[in-house]
């Protein structure tokens, strides 16, 4: 079948966007199939092997629908069937699908510059963003590294610890995830399996420490840091202010401040990931500051190119001056690696598109003050599925910040994916995290309440339902 000859765009009438799930043909239906069949026979076979090995895990048809419009919560596959997302890809689409502002900077800046020369000759775009970027930083004087990935920004957040600090060392958390890419993939505390095939290739100073999950275990982890950090060769502290894909765990308070006082007191660099918790889906541009901590790197992804790939790792000015006179590199490869030559770029670093989308966020986001909605639709939300969840549902907690939910219930992964499962099937997009029993909810940040009460209902019923 050819492009031409797909669906026509989810139906931009009435409520655009906002609509419930509807369903003509239960999921995935068979053009869904036919097109997965296609892909199978060229994608690398590593999405297949997972998908068989889910299916034997969980008993249940695991197949995928294809997606092929959007707009606003709502999604529609080639079926023709409307889904609402609780996924928005992976957290990322903050404003929802088919954001107008975005699209119109979009056109307008393809009208006029789409390739930039990065780091010989920038576009005034990417100038724009970088001017805003810094300004998001808590301090003045704040430097900034584009990216694509969130993967490339703690590529940089890495660096910038080691060139800063002349340490190696790093301290990661258990259940962390940071990005697939080979420098952030050392710090991956998800699962090992992610790690073990290439751990010839990873760097062997990142140490491992549990989240605190509860208020109890906070004193502990924090000895553990200040145990590895006192012993000197720690240059990085990297942290997710609030435990994303390993499950939806808002740390206990003082976790933050307890790794800012540690790090300032043993000299490493604390590195707040926050590109999931950043840009409002927290319920605060950044977590780690409205939760009173500044990091000396921050950061951004996901959401911020509004659909197209930008990243940032945002640093105190002092900081990042460790780009000019990095600490424990010798002179002549310092003056060869730092002034002959860009040791950091990438071709599109600073692409002039994803530059204008990005600003057509943070302008949205400001203007529409989307973050606070975010904290208060969150908050609601949170208490609607606490009030809905009663025994019957098998729900061991509900948690998270903003728009950023976790659901985990008992039975471990048999139940959660077979949650997940029982939502698509009637309509509501939603992943697992954790060891995959957290259902992890991150809506577009614009959702109306109706569709999360909707949700709320939905879930409580199948819930109930479901016996594992
Ligand atoms: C906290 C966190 N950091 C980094 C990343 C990696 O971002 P990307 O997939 O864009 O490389 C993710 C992705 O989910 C994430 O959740």
């Amino acid at each position: 079948m050819a492009l031409s000859e797909l669906p026509p765009p989810i139906d931009e009438s009435g409520d655009a966007g906002a609509e419930l799930p509807l369903l003509r043909t239960p999921p995935p239906g068979a053009m869904s199939k036919a097109w997965i069949a296609r892909l199978q026979t060229v994608d690398a076979p590593w999405t297949t092997a997972r998908r068989e090995r889910r299916a034997a895990f969980t008993g249940l048809d695991e197949s995928p629908i294809v997606l092929t419009s959007a707009k606003g919560c709502n999604v529609a596959d080639l079926d023709g069937n409307r889904y609402v997302d609780f996924v928005a890809c992976f957290g990322a689409a903050l404003l929802g699908h088919g954001s107008t502002r975005v699209a119109r900077s979009l056109e307008m800046q393809s009208e006029r510059l789409v390739f930039g020369l990065g780091d010989v000759f920038p576009s005034d775009s990417k100038i724009a963003l970088t001017e805003r970027l810094a300004r998001l930083f808590p301090e003045p004087g704040a430097r900034v590294m584009l990216g694509l990935s969130g993967a490339d920004a703690i590529d940089a957040a890495m660096k910038t610890a080691l060139l800063a600090t002349g340490r190696p060392g790093i301290v990661a958390f258990e259940g962390g995830y940071h990005g697939l890419a080979t420098g952030p993939l050392a710090m991956n505390g998800l699962r090992p399996e992610y790690r073990l095939p290439f751990g010839a290739h990873l760097s062997s100073h990142v140490r491992f420490v549990p989240y605190p999950k509860a208020a109890d275990t906070l004193e502990q982890t924090l000895t553990i840091v200040d145990d590895l950090a006192q012993k000197g060769e720690i240059g990085a502290i990297v942290v997710e202010p609030i435990l994303g894909r390993g499950g939806v765990y808002v740390p206990p308070a003082g976790f933050l401040a307890g790794l800012r006082e540690i790090a300032t007191r043993t000299g490493a660099l604390l590195v707040a990931d926050e590109i999931w918790t950043g840009l409002g889906r927290s319920g605060a541009i950044l977590r780690s500051v409205e939760d009173g901590v500044v990091p000396d790197v921050v950061c951004l992804g996901k959401g911020l190119g509004g659909g197209l790939p930008m990243s940032a790792c945002i640093g105190k000015g002092a900081v990042m001056e460790a780009w000019r006179s990095p600490k424990g590199v010798a002179p002549e490869l310092a003056e060869a690696g730092l002034h002959g030559e860009a040791i950091h770029t990438a071709t599109h670093f600073g692409n002039p598109l994803a530059c204008a989308t990005s600003i057509a966020v943070l302008d949205t986001i400001f203007g529409q003050k989307l973050h606070l909605r975010a904290r208060e639709e969150g908050e609601a939300f949170v208490a609607m599925l606490r009030e809905a969840c009663g025994p019957e549902t098998k729900v061991r907690e509900i948690r998270g910040q903003g728009l950023m939910v976790g659901i985990e219930v008992e039975g471990g992964a048999q139940r959660g994916l077979g949650l997940a499962r029982d939502l698509l099937m009637t309509g509501w997009l939603v992943l697992t995290g954790g060891r995959g029993d957290v259902l992890t909810l991150t809506p577009p940040l614009t959702i109306p309440r109706a569709l999360l009460t909707a949700f709320t209902e939905r879930f409580a019923q199948l819930a109930a339902m479901r016996a594992l």
